[in-house]
């Protein structure tokens, strides 16, 4: 375990911003962790996975951790399901094709989401109509400040649209080191009903995908809409679609008779962002090296220098003239430091 001083975090976040860290170690397996936390009691730590929901818009003062614990393994099965546990460094594009690899059901609609194992649980990942916390059992972490190890269920992990214990009360305690899942292994629940899955389908005319059909067809869409952070910095979403109570989208809906909604409750409904915001007139927009993707107005990208102060002042002024327009206020979903 080296530490190093003055370490730049450009290829450790997928926005690609130029940061620094005071201090940086990357740790490979639980007892290194338990020993840099022992060691390191007074001083302020940043724990860092894949670097994929977080906007750097200032240098680091802290020694900075990274998560790099590798491996994956089946830990339990019946005649149905699999219990598998994976180390919270593992790239999780690649945990999921191992899953499928293995016809492993149930991660296959979450193919191509960036981002490591380890961070899933925080905001309860999803995409095309499952989230993590569909499969999710337990993880295990470490307590930042006694070096203990403590195991979550899935009900103490508290999880909701983009959203756990590891976002509110649990926030900054605790590393997480390991996430168990549990997946099917025969009748796996094909999902489709995610609309733009059905198309993709249908394009390539199959009518009853197995999981590495699901998961290709994903492929194809994300890749269609999302840009890949390899070619162009970004971090997905950078917004949460807002949950509104039904009176404020009525109002709304009465002024833009086109825009969508889902009921999540009988008091509440969801509306996307993205459309919000292509409305707005950002979608495709360019300042300086910050954008507005063209193709998906949530997603916020740097195409080269931008500086975090930047992409946060775009993101402001997209909230502001959203709030503006429809009386609809958006929640940044990355994490701003
Ligand atoms: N829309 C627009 N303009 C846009 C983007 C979207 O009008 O630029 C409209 C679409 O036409 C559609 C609706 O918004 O009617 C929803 O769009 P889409 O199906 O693309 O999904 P989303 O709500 O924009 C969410 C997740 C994505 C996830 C997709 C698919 C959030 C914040 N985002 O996006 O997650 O991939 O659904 O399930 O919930 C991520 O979190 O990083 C992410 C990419």
């Amino acid at each position: 375990m080296q530490i190093q001083n003055n370490f730049s975090l450009k290829k450790y976040n997928t926005f690609g911003i130029e940061a620094k860290a005071k201090q940086f170690v990357a740790v490979h397996s639980v007892e290194e962790l338990k020993q840099i936390l022992a060691t390191h009691k007074t001083e302020a730590k940043f724990i860092l996975g894949g670097g994929s929901n977080m906007l750097l818009t200032q240098d680091i003062n802290a020694l900075v951790i990274h998560i790099d614990l590798k491996g994956k393994k089946i830990i339990k099965e019946d005649n149905d399901y699999v219990w598998v546990e994976s180390q919270a460094g593992e790239v999780w594009h690649e945990f999921v094709l191992w899953s499928i690899d293995h016809n492993l059901g149930g991660l296959e609609n979450m193919s191509l989401i960036p981002g490591n194992v380890g961070t899933t649980p925080v905001q309860n990942i999803g995409a095309y109509g499952t989230e993590i916390k569909d499969t999710f059992v337990s993880c295990n972490t470490v307590d930042i400040a006694t070096q203990e190890l403590v195991t979550f269920t899935k009900a103490e992990c508290k999880f909701g649209y983009r959203e756990s214990i590891f976002k509110q009360e649990a926030k900054d305690k605790y590393v997480i080191t390991s996430v168990v899942f549990k997946l099917t292994k025969r009748n796996h629940k094909i999902n489709t009903a995610y609309g733009d899955i059905t198309k993709e389908l249908e394009k390539n005319n199959i009518v009853t995908p197995n999981l590495k059909e699901v998961s290709n067809a994903v492929i194809a869409i994300r890749k269609s809409k999302l840009p890949d952070p390899k070619e162009l910095g970004n971090s997905g979403s950078f917004f949460k679609n807002p949950i509104i109570p039904k009176e404020l989208y009525e109002k709304a809906h009465a002024q833009f008779p086109d825009m969508p909604h889902y009921v999540v409750s009988e008091t509440e409904v969801k509306v996307p962002a993205g459309w919000l915001i292509e409305q707005a007139g950002f979608k495709g927009k360019r300042f300086g090296d910050a954008g507005i993707h063209k193709n998906q107005a949530l997603v916020l990208v740097n195409y080269g220098n931008a500086t975090g102060q930047e992409i946060f002042a775009v993101s402001k002024d997209i909230q502001a003239t959203v709030l503006n327009k429809f009386g609809i206020a958006i929640e940044a979903e990355v994490n701003v430091i």
